[in-house]
This record gives structure tokens, C-alpha cells and sequence, in this order.
């Protein structure tokens, strides 16, 4: 979604927003925008629909200053145009802001303003930001902007530059993320850390509420009504290489690749051999704590929904709590019961996806505890959650899920493992399901060296209109997740459905061009997921099945190593991401940036 990028110090400003701007493309924007605070003090600005490269060609060759921000809109009040791109400046240009999330009672205020004579240059909820802050006579731009903000209501994450304060840069957050950089007689601000990962790894994330005033040396954190609040940088893990592209085409290709070794850090140093068991320092949940816990409800969206589903499966199986996942963005609206017995957990890769934030929000003011399941560390929700653990899937940077994912999976295995093994899990079932786990990297590498297959098999069915995913109790949500993958990059439609339901419906789709992909674990059900091929088969339906042998029903099996049968739903996936990557790509998609997503949805 939207991105900010913003910066003060000695340095020419235009080609460091430019690059940080690139570092954000991955979100999904349709339109970009650059302020920069020239020689005279003017602020001058350049704003383009398309591409970052199209704004960058309209930079004119004497665009010199060291203050500036910058922005990646992703169209919500107004279609993409060049008038609705980021940053807008009020009528007299002395004020310009950036802005992610949205302003709910924009259209209220422009009402307002319109009858007090401001003409308004976009369709954007965000001018309106512009002219309050403009018209404002408080006497520093700080009050200036609170007293702004106090007439909003919404969500933003917001940057701020004027004419008569050339010496700073005021920031503001309220559900959309916002990320100081520290430098050395430099200061950058960014939505997102990818923008600024290459200058400087110290960071300050600012919290719900709290705003930044940014000079070229000098930093400070305050609340909107004013109070200093503290704020010590933090160190970023995560490396400016992490976020290349290391020799592959696309990142969807590189992050599918990476699973060996993210698989392998998500375990490393938490297994605890002597007691069958592992440790997970961040859950701040006592065993006694953890014994009453009667219920464990998952939240989270897209693929990360997904996660928890399968997530959900291996806590009932190892922990034998009930459990179940639910996409955050149903549960907040359906005023629900929120229980005392009841472990909330919530799942996100970005750690910003406001129906999770808002989710884990409504949860907390009812007294439920809450753990996130997070990537990104020091994320909103990581947060708000009041304990959890991070997957260390590193920066995933496609559009697409897919390391993070894998990830997820595995630290739920890790949590349910914890959670069995202070419940009722034996040592010999805790020492079987690690012994599984380790065998996970080594088993991810031999799939991935069946790439060249894959990619025949994908040219194959590169030309079907939809297709059908199918599978039973553990290979259910692997066939939600790998129907979802092949629709977000390849744009065919797909559609999953438990194959136990197959008579129920779906069968009357059954026909030659409507291949079908099956998972097909050699556990307990291998035979109920026989008679459905068979089912499909009688009516001259195409089969792609995932198995642990070839399935003689199907037209093609891709055969993935056995694991441990609570475990097999993290190996089978893997091969449909790759099977969505190569079908994408025989259909030429943009695979790391397919049309109408955004790698993280910050807005409602
Ligand atoms: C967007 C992305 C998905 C992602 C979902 C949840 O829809 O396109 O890939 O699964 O958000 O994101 P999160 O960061 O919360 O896991």
C-alpha cells in the first residue's frame, strides 16, 4: 500500500527519496510524489501516475535541496492521476504532506473548508490535512499539525514539510506504520524499514498517538497533546542485502528459494532436546497460565489466515486444545465473544494489517490476552500483543506470501509442541515431532530440486481457465493456500474446497478443463482421498495431485518427501508455490507486484 520515505541532512535529497521509494515499489502503489525543499525555501514538487521511474523522468536537472519527502499512493479517495498523487500542499504551497491510511471524515472537512473558500486541487481525503495545518496559526508547526490531527479522525502515518520551518520535518502516527531513521547528522523517516535499511540500521518506531519532529542532528518523540515521550533506537537484524534480489528474476523466486534457510532459523537455538520440548522466550505465559487455557482462537488474513488454519490443526493434534482460525477482518465486525479461557493469537507477516491491529485492539479492551505470530519486529502488532514470538523469515518482499508462510506454519508446530508438552504430549511423541522438524530444511532443498518438473507441469496447465484445489483435514488449508497462490500471481481462477465435500457440489465442474490439484497425504485418509480421484476421474477430470507416492488416478504427481503426519502439510504446500510461480510466468504476470494487491493492507 502507500509508502513514505522522507529525509533531512547535507545530502542532495532527490536521488535518496528516489531510491527509497524504489525500496517501497514491492507495496503496491499506482502513483508516486516528491517535495523538496528548494534553495529559495520554496517547496517544489513533482508528482507522476505509474511508475516511480516515470516520476523519476520528470525530475527536472536543477532539483537541488536537503529536505524532502516522498510517497507511493495506492489510489483509495480519487482514481490514480498525477493531481491525486502525494504530496499535497494547501492553496498558498507553504505546507506539504504525505499521507498513508485514510481520513474518515475527510469529506465532512472539505465541506467545511469549500464554504470557507478553499478550492481543492485533488479528490484526496489527504489535502484536507494540507489546508487545516496551512490555515492554523499556532506558533510552531508541531502544534500546528496536532491541532490538525485533533479535527481527523482515521488512520495516518504522516510527513510534513513547510516553508516558514525549513530546519524540520514533523511526523505523525495513527494506525499506519511510521519508522524514523537514525543517522549521523541525517535523519530519514519511512513507512516501512526497506526504505531505509541502506542508510541506517538504527530505527525508532513511533507508536499509535505519538508524533517525531526530525531536524538533520537531532530527533525528538512527543504525544499529539504534547508530552515528550522516550524513544530508544533499536537496531534493525535485518541486512540492506536481505532486501536484493541475490541473482534471481523475482523475489517471489528468491523467497521461495530461501526456505531452506529461514525453515532452519525459525528452530534454531528454541529446541530443547533433554525434555522433548522447545523454548519460546517472548510468550510471556506461564505453564500454569497456559493449562487453564481451554480455547485457542487464530486470527489473521490472507495468507497468513492460512498459516493459522493449518496452525490450528497441529494445536489440537499436539496440544489437543481445541482451536480454530478465523480471518481477523470477519471477527472484529461480528462483535464477538470474547472469553476469558480463550488464547488469542494473532498472525502477520507485515505485523501491520490493520484488520489484525484492529482485531488484537478490540480483543485487548476486553481483557483477552492476546500473542502475535509475527515477521516484521517492533510491528504494531508484535506490539500490541502481550507476548508471542517472531517467525525470522527474514524481509519477504513479494507481493506474495510464501517463505513467511512456510515460517508461520512452522511456529505454530513450535508453539503447539510447547503447549503438548505441558499438557498431556508424550516424550516419545515430543521427540518424534522434533525430530520431524529438523528433517524440514533438508526436505524443503530435495523439493526445490524438482523445480525443473514443476515447470513443465505448469506450462501444461497454463492455459486452464479455473482449477479446482482439494484436500482433506490437514491438506484442506494447504489446498486454500496454494488455490489462493495460483490466483494472487497467476490470475486463473481457483477455487478450494475440503474433498470431502466434493459430491456435495464441485463435481458438477468436473470436466477436462477443469483440472483439478489434490493433496494427497499417505496418512490415515490416503484412502477416502483415492475415491475422490477416482470420483474425478470417472468424469474425465485432469488431476495434479501433491502425494507421498504417485497417484495412479492423477495425470501427474509431484511426489514430496514424508514427514511426520502433523507435519506434512508445511512440505506439501511448497510445491504449489512453485507451481504458481511457473504458471505465472508462462502467462507473463508481474509476479512480484500483481495488479490490484498490496503487500500489506494498512487501511480498512
Ligand atoms: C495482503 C497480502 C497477502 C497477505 C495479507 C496479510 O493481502 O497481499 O499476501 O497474506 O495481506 O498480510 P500480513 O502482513 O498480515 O501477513
Amino acid at each position: 500500500m502507500c509508502g513514505i520515505v522522507g529525509y533531512i541532512g547535507r545530502r542532495d535529497v532527490a536521488p535518496l527519496l528516489l531510491e527509497g521509494l524504489q525500496r517501497l515499489e514491492y507495496r503496491g502503489y499506482d502513483s508516486a510524489g516528491v517535495v523538496i525543499s528548494g534553495k529559495s525555501g520554496d517547496l517544489r514538487t513533482v508528482k507522476a501516475k505509474g511508475r516511480v521511474r516515470e516520476l523519476e523522468s520528470r525530475i527536472p536537472k536543477r532539483f537541488a535541496g536537503t529536505t524532502g519527502i516522498a510517497h507511493t499512493r495506492w489510489a483509495t479517495h480519487g482514481a490514480p492521476s498525477d493531481e491525486n498523487a502525494h504530496p499535497h500542499l494547501d492553496t498558498a504551497g507553504t505546507v506539504a504532506v504525505v499521507h498513508n491510511g485514510i481520513i474518515d471524515n475527510a469529506s465532512e472537512l472539505r465541506a467545511k473548508l469549500t464554504a470557507d473558500g478553499v478550492v481543492f486541487a485533488s479528490e484526496t481525503d489527504t489535502e484536507v490535512l494540507a489546508h487545516l495545518i496551512g490555515r492554523s496559526d499556532a506558533e510552531t508547526l508541531e502544534k500546528r499539525v496536532s491541532e490538525a490531527l485533533r479535527a481527523v479522525e482515521g488512520t495516518y502515518g504522516i510527513a510534513v514539510m513547510h516553508k516558514e520551518f525549513p530546519d524540520r520535518i514533523v511526523v505523525a502516527r495513527n494506525g499506519s506504520p511510521v519508522v524514523l531513521g537514525i543517522g549521523e547528522k541525517e535523519m530519514f523517516v519511512a513507512s516501512d524499514v526497506a526504505a531505509l535499511v541502506t542508510h541506517t540500521r538504527q530505527v525508532v518506531t513511533l507508536g499509535d498517538g505519538e508524533m517525531a519532529t526530525l531536524k538533520a542532528d537531532d530527533f525528538r518523540t512527543y504525544t499529539t497533546e504534547g508530552s515528550l515521550t522516550t524513544a530508544t533506537p533499536t537496531t534493525v537484524e535485518w541486512e540492506a542485502e536481505s532486501y536484493d534480489m541475490g541473482g534471481h528474476d523475482t523475489y517471489m523466486h528468491k523467497e521461495i528459494v530461501e526456505q531452506v534457510e529461514a525453515v532452519d532459523r525459525v528452530l534454531r537455538g528454541r529446541i530443547d532436546d533433554r525434555f522433548a520440548t522447545v523454548h519460546l522466550g517472548g510468550l510471556n505465559l506461564d505453564p500454569g497460565e497456559a493449562r487453564r487455557v481451554r480455547r485457542i482462537k487464530i486470527l489473521g488474513c490472507g495468507t497468513s489466515y492460512h498459516a493459522g488454519q493449518i496452525g490450528a490443526q497441529l494445536i489440537e493434534e499436539l496440544a489437543r486444545i481445541p482451536a480454530d482460525a478465523e480471518p481477523a477482518s470477519e471477527f472484529r465486525y461480528r462483535n464477538p465473544v470474547v472469553d476469558p479461557d480463550t488464547l488469542y493469537v494473532a498472525v502477520s507477516q507485515s505485523g501491520e494489517t490493520y484488520d489484525v491491529l484492529a482485531a488484537v485492539q478490540e480483543l485487548k479492551r476486553k481483557g483477552a490476552r492476546v500473542l502475535g505470530i509475527v515477521n516484521v519486529v517492533g510491528s504494531a502488532i508484535a506490539r500490541e500483543a502481550d507476548g508471542g514470538t517472531y517467525v525470522h523469515a527474514g524481509p519477504e518482499v513479494c507481493v506474495v506470501s510464501t517463505k513467511c508462510f512456510t515460517n508461520t506454519v512452522v511456529a505454530f508446530a513450535l508453539l503447539a509442541l510447547h503447549l503438548g508438552r505441558i499438557r498431556d504430549l508424550s516424550v516419545a511423541d515430543g521427540k518424534r515431532i522434533i525430530e520431524g522438524l529438523r528433517r524440514l530444511p533438508g526436505q524443503i532443498d530435495e523439493i526445490l530440486k524438482t523445480e525443473p518438473e514443476i515447470k513443465q507441469l505448469a506450462k501444461q496447465y497454463a492455459d486452464a481457465r479455473s482449477m479446482l484445489f482439494i484436500g482433506r483435514v490437514r491438506g484442506y488449508p494447504v489446498a486454500r493456500e496454494a488455490s489462493l497462490k495460483l490466483k494472487e500471481v497467476s490470475y486463473i481462477h481457483a477455487e478450494a474446497y475440503p474433498a470431502s465435500e466434493l459430491k456435495h457440489g464441485p463435481l458438477a465442474l468436473i470436466e477436462p478443463a477443469m483440472p483439478t490439484v489434490a493433496i494427497v497425504p499417505d496418512d490415515d485418509l490416503l484412502e477416502k482421498n483415492r475415491a475422490a480421484l477416482e470420483e474425478i476421474k470417472a468424469r474425465s477430470g485432469r488431476i495434479l495431485a501433491v502425494a507421498h507416492q504417485p497417484q495412479e488416478k492423477a495425470d501427474h504427481t509431484i511426489v514430496v518427501p514424508k514427514n511426520e503426519d502433523e507435519l506434512d502439510p508445511i512440505l506439501m504446500g511448497i510445491p504449489l508455490q512453485l507451481f504458481a510461480y511457473h504458471t505465472a510466468l508462462a502467462l507473463g504476470r508481474d509476479i512480484d507486484k500483481p495488479r490490484n494487491l498490496a503487500k500489506s493492507v494498512t487501511v480498512e
